[in-house]
């Protein structure tokens, strides 16, 4: 590993190893499109049960890729996949599973003390040129890197990857006041080498993406609190009458309620600029269905049952 400081030639800089911390559905799926991309991942989570979801995870959307990139091959389709799923290695340890990486991608709960932690531990265990970059959803990638020395805080940024991951073409790379211009060049780098498009942006609560969604989705909550129409017919409406791909209610459970709330309550509270935006209040709605376990998709029921 090259020490801190150090200028990088273009092929050291290059980025070949990754490890991803957190297998649920958004990291799994950064594993997965890593290591389709011939990049060696490990893929880290808390316990052993976890990872077997994100490699089951994996598992199932690479045989739905497989199946379309070799429809009459079933043979090289199954081989495919298993090359695939054998460049991930899996651990329940992160300082083994970060130890050689040249990037680091966190994809845990959405909560700020727990990634300001991992980040910690990450930056302890990392090699010094690993770049070290948040999927967050909503939180400032400044304050997860605040318990980090200047020149690691220099490496750290957002990699911001959308749901389905194998399917979403879009990476937002969020630049830090911090983040050193080699960093974001690394990381632009890198997000073109698994086939998908950067979007450099500012380090602000939901960067482009999100801070465009979030008040969409929670006025459809609203929508349905007042009573203006059901689910079904919210959804039919922005599918055929705005040409969206899912209505607001069938995105609000795919992303994961849970998620969604983390996201809208840390900004009505302290969200720069957005502390107290009505936009974000708590809904009825969505506190009971969180508090129900009801958290969309990845856990058989939200707004809608899919048991
Ligand atoms: N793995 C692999 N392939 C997948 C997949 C997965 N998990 N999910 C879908 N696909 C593939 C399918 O195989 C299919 O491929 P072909 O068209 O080549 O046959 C293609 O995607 C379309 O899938 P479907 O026909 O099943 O369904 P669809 O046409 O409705 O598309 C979708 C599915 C791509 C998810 C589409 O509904 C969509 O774009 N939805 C909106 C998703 C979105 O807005 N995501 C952003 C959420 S916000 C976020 O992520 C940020 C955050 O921080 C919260
Ligand atoms: P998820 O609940 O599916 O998965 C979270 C995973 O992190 C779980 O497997 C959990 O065991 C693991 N985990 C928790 N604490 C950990 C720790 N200390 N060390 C290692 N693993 C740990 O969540 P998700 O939907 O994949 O979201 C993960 C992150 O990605 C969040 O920050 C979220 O805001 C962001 N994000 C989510 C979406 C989405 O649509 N769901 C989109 C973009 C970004």
């Amino acid at each position: 590993a090259l020490g801190r400081g150090a200028l990088y030639s273009s092929e050291a800089s290059a980025i070949k190893r990754v490890a991803v911390v957190g297998g649920g559905q958004m990291g799994a799926g950064i594993a997965q499109v890593s290591a389709t991309y011939e990049h060696g991942v490990t893929l880290i989570d808390v316990n052993h049960e976890a990872l077997d979801r994100g490699h089951a995870y994996m598992a199932k959307s690479l045989a739905r890729v497989a199946k379309k990139k070799f429809p009459e091959e079933p043979a090289v389709a199954h081989d495919w996949v298993e090359a695939v799923l054998g460049r991930v290695r899996r651990t329940t340890s992160l300082p083994e599973g970060v130890a050689n990486a040249d990037l680091v991608v966190e994809a845990v709960v959405e909560n700020i003390a727990v990634k300001q932690k991992l980040f910690a531990d990450i930056a302890g265990a990392a090699p010094g040129h690993c770049l070290l970059a948040s999927n967050t959803s909503s939180l400032p990638i400044g304050r997860i890197a605040e318990p980090l020395d200047a020149p690691t805080r220099g490496r750290t940024l957002g990699l911001h990857f959308f749901n389905p991951v194998p399917q979403m073409k879009l990476v937002e790379v969020v630049r830090a006041a911090e983040t050193s211009e080699q960093a974001v060049g690394r990381a632009v780098a890198f997000v073109k080498s698994i086939g998908k498009a950067p979007a450099v942006c500012k380090d602000t609560p939901g960067f482009i993406v999100n801070r465009l969604l979030l008040p969409y989705m929670m006025e459809a909550i609203r929508l349905l609190e007042r009573g203006v129409a059901d689910a079904r017919d919210i959804d039919t409406a922005m599918k055929l009458g705005a040409g969206y791909p899912m209505g607001p209610f069938e995105l609000c459970d795919y992303v994961g309620l849970d998620t969604l709330k983390f996201i809208t309550d840390g900004w009505f509270k302290e969200g720069d600029g957005l502390r107290g935006d009505k936009a974000f209040a708590a809904s009825g709605k969505l506190d009971e269905l969180v508090a129900a376990g009801h958290l969309g998709v990845k856990s058989g029921r939200g707004f809608y049952d899919y048991s």
